[in-house]
């Protein structure tokens, strides 16, 4: 919707993944994915377990190696070392158990990578920590440790130290699928916030309300394949594979 245009008009490509194929020994695990994501889109990828979502969305900041193909972010092929690391200077990930270090405080979470990686002065990084603190609805737990906190609030923390590092794209992998319900909707908002705010997102994750309300696309994946991909009204009122009219059935049920 609110997807960047470059100078021709044409709406700009940040992530460009092509013939994408990769085994774990013999298996494999994903086969021949192509996907292009548009600056500002929100993509919602789904799937049965083992289908792969994770490893796709995990070869794009090079959490995963592959075998064959390509995948480019903002132009520059996931390849070599130097490369990695730029990659993963723009992109932001959030994964279902938090990962957040148990021993330092929320603050110091926050400020940890960029102080670390990026140089950022301490004062500087407390306050962009602060920044994000208040967006994703946490002022004054600053102080506290992960432990004292909540799921919906760890998890919200984990949102705001992925952007503390100021990415241009966010990945998540099932940011909600360890959490209470009640915690799941405060987390939500605050992805609902941040894909209003224009940022561009993957989001491996099974709550269809919010891919119906935020996704551009939905991705459907079985197998280590993209089966189907469509636009939210599409995608769930004129499903076409019968292993996605399977995989809704069984879904929506609940
Ligand atoms: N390190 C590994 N070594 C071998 N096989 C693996 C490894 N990681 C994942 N796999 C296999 O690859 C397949 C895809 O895994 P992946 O985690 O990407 O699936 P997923 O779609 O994210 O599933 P889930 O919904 O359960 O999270 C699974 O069959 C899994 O067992
Ligand atoms: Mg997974």
């Amino acid at each position: 919707m609110s997807a960047a245009t470059g100078p021709a008009g044409r709406s700009e490509t940040v992530i460009e993944i092509a013939g994408l194929n990769k085994w774990y020994g013999e298996f494999q695990v994903l086969r021949d994915v192509d996907l292009s994501v548009a600056a500002g889109e929100k993509i919602v990828i789904c799937g049965p377990s083992g289908s792969g979502k994770s490893t796709l969305i995990r070869c794009i900041n090079a959490l995963e190696d592959f075998q064959a193909g390509s995948v480019r972010v903002e132009g520059t092929p996931v390849s070599d070392a130097r490369a990695i690391r730029k990659v993963r200077a723009e992109v932001g990930m959030v994964f279902q158990q938090f990962n957040l270090f148990p021993h330092l405080s929320v603050l110091e979470n926050l400020v940890l990578a960029p102080t670390r990686v990026r140089g950022v002065p301490l004062a500087q990084a407390e306050e962009t920590a602060r920044h994000y603190l208040e967006k994703v609805k946490l002022p004054g737990q600053a102080h506290k440790y992960p432990g004292q906190l909540s799921g919906g609030q760890q998890q919200r923390v984990a949102i705001a130290r992925a952007l503390c590092m100021k990415p241009r794209i966010m990945l998540f992998d099932e940011p909600t699928s360890a959490l209470d319900p009640e915690m799941i909707h405060e987390v939500l908002e605050t992805m609902h916030g941040l894909a209003a705010s224009g940022m561009t997102m993957l989001c491996v994750t099974h709550e269809m309300g919010f891919a119906r309300e935020v996704a551009n696309r939905i991705v459907f994946m079985d197998e280590g394949r993209i089966v189907e991909q469509a636009e939210p009204a599409t995608f769930f009122d004129q499903p076409r594979a019968e292993r996605l009219k399977l995989f809704l059935s069984q879904i929506l049920r609940h």
